[in-house]
């Protein structure tokens, strides 16, 4: 069945719902979420979102503090574009409902690079107020239909589907393969926005939620887009350590309160790694600092104290980490939470513009699965949230002035052939359990040569028999997200082995110094 749309757009998180609101109200549009909303890894953040409104702040110090989180790798002009946008975003968040603390000038809350108060947050549940906000906005707006539960598998390309309208750069993007509910729609759209999010499910231990398989970034890659600097995968340095939660953020909002990280022998053993800074050093030498104790005591986890901040502030300027932790019988005032470092943030994604323009025509890409240059090698905390609610207006902007409406062409269906019932649950399963462990073993915080190899061999043993059954399997989602968790995998590892250096967030021991000049890596599938 072909259903046909002015827009369509992947992901329904910040970048997704931004981007839908600001489109004018004349232009029909699909939403679609993998999931029930409100979801997504903007859901998820805690923290906050960084933007200079303060009047001790400006963008220039907003900007400074970005670059020198970046290693060099950050592109000047975009991060200017996007934290100078970051009050106009603020006033169009409170618009949509969505206020933030902080946003009338009022000290924000500090995380770890910031060299001001400048993380705006509605207590340490920002993302989830946000999105709750968001999605309310969207559902009352009429041009905007809503698919919650559609899966998109594949991006239709002009190169494979309709030769005629490749456009005058190259291919053009057409829509997308939608699987809802066993059925698999042909969604046809003038312009197609990616707005997936990221991949943390790539790691055995990480923030994100259960959907953060890195479709987007998969299907882009399949599409033949350029990818670039994904070895730089952030490590949030405090995730829950606790059996029955595995991936509950303790948000570094606490560090900025005081909180401090303990090892097991009761040592604030950052006095050692960063004298000056402390817990507040950029998070990849925090999150390396940590792995370096655990691994010299031999211990799976390190404390974080919060107990200077007293009840009172915890309960009240954190609840969403408190009541967490106390349902699990962790009574943050009166003892330190145990925490570990978990994968959380994919630096790195497909080439995009801030108006998350691509090379391809008809292709848009926001939010953590696009690569605009802004966080180069290292992404300072909370300027997700700025970059991912930026872009999205931004590429409405852009697509407001120029969308020619959907392609008047007729694609062929999906082609189930013979194609049978997955029998075996197994297969997925285990081969997902494969991949994750293979990368946090060996695609971790710190990694080698060797390591690399050795990963690189084993994803691409596992992609080559989901491959296989891929194609001779029915659509069903468990196997299409291990499918594109494997190809990010592989992506990763092969942008880490090509960075013969160590710089931010990647840290290879057979190459352990920084080699000037700051280089991308940028890898894309040959078609
Ligand atoms: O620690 C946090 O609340 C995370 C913030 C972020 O990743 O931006």
């Amino acid at each position: 069945m072909t259903t046909r749309y002015d827009v369509l757009i992947i992901g329904a998180g910040l970048g997704g719902m931004s981007c839908a609101l600001e489109l004018p109200s004349s232009m029909r549009i699909l939403l679609l979420s993998k999931v029930a909303l409100p979801a997504g890894s903007t859901c998820l953040a805690q923290g906050g979102l960084a933007a200079a409104v303060g009047p001790d702040d400006s963008a220039g110090l907003h900007l400074a503090d970005t670059l020198a989180a970046g290693g060099g790798l950050t592109t000047e002009s975009t991060a200017r574009r996007i934290i100078e946008y970051g009050p106009r975003l603020v006033e169009r968040l409170a618009s949509w409902g969505a206020r933030l603390d902080g946003a009338g000038g009022e000290p924000g809350g500090m995380e770890g690079g910031h060299s001001r108060r400048r993380v705006l947050h509605f207590f340490d549940r920002t993302g989830r107020w946000i999105s709750e906000n968001l999605t309310a906005q969207c559902r009352n707006r009429a041009n905007i239909h809503i698919l919650e539960g559609g899966f998109a598998i594949n991006l239709i390309v002009a190169s494979r589907e309709a030769p005629a309208l490749m456009g005058a750069k190259g291919d053009r993007c057409l829509g997308a393969y939608v699987l809802k509910d066993g059925e698999v729609h042909t969604v046809l759209a003038g312009e197609t926005v990616i707005a997936t999010g990221g991949a943390g499910k790539v790691y055995r231990y990480t923030s994100n939620d259960d959907w953060a398989t890195g479709d987007g970034i998969a299907m882009a890659w399949r599409a033949g887009l350029p990818v670039r600097n994904m070895e730089f995968f952030q490590f949030h340095p405090t995730c829950l350590f606790h059996p029955q939660r595995r991936n509950f953020l303790i948000t570094e909002a606490m560090r900025g309160e005081g909180a401090i990280l303990l090892n097991l022998a009761g040592e604030r053993f950052m006095e050692r790694f960063e004298p000056e800074a402390l817990e507040l050093a950029p998070r990849d030498r925090v999150a390396r600092a940590i792995d370096s104790e655990m691994k010299r005591l031999g211990d799976d986890h390190v404390l974080l104290d919060a107990r200077s901040l007293g009840r009172k502030v915890l309960e009240e300027r954190f609840p969403e980490v408190t009541e967490g932790v106390t349902a699990l019988g962790i009574y943050p005032w009166d003892e330190p939470i145990p925490v570990v470092p978990a994968a959380h943030y994919c630096v790195g994604g497909v080439v995009a513009g801030v108006d998350g323009s691509t090379e391809m025509e008809g292709l848009r890409v926001v939010g953590e699965a696009a690569s605009t240059g802004l966080h180069g090698a290292n992404r300072l905390g909370s300027n997700s949230l700025l970059e991912a609610g930026v872009m999205g207006i931004e590429a409405a902007a852009a697509m407001a002035g120029s969308l020619q409406g959907p392609p008047e062409i007729t694609v062929k269906d999906w082609y189930f052939g013979r194609a049978r019932p997955l029998s075996e649950s197994i297969l997925v399963d285990h081969d997902w359990a494969a991949v994750r462990s293979t990368m946090w073993d060996y695609v971790g915080i710190i990694r080698s040569d060797r390591r690399l190899r050795r990963a690189l061999r084993i994803v691409e043993v596992i992609s080559d028999e989901v491959e296989e059954d891929y194609w001779s399997l029915l659509p069903d989602m468990g196997l299409l997200e291990l499918r594109n968790l494997c190809t990010v995998a592989g992506i990763i590892i092969r942008s880490a082995l090509l960075r013969r250096e160590s710089r931010g967030l990647h840290y290879n021991l057979d190459c352990p110094e920084t080699v000037p000049p700051p280089r991308d890596t940028v890898v894309r599938q040959e078609r």
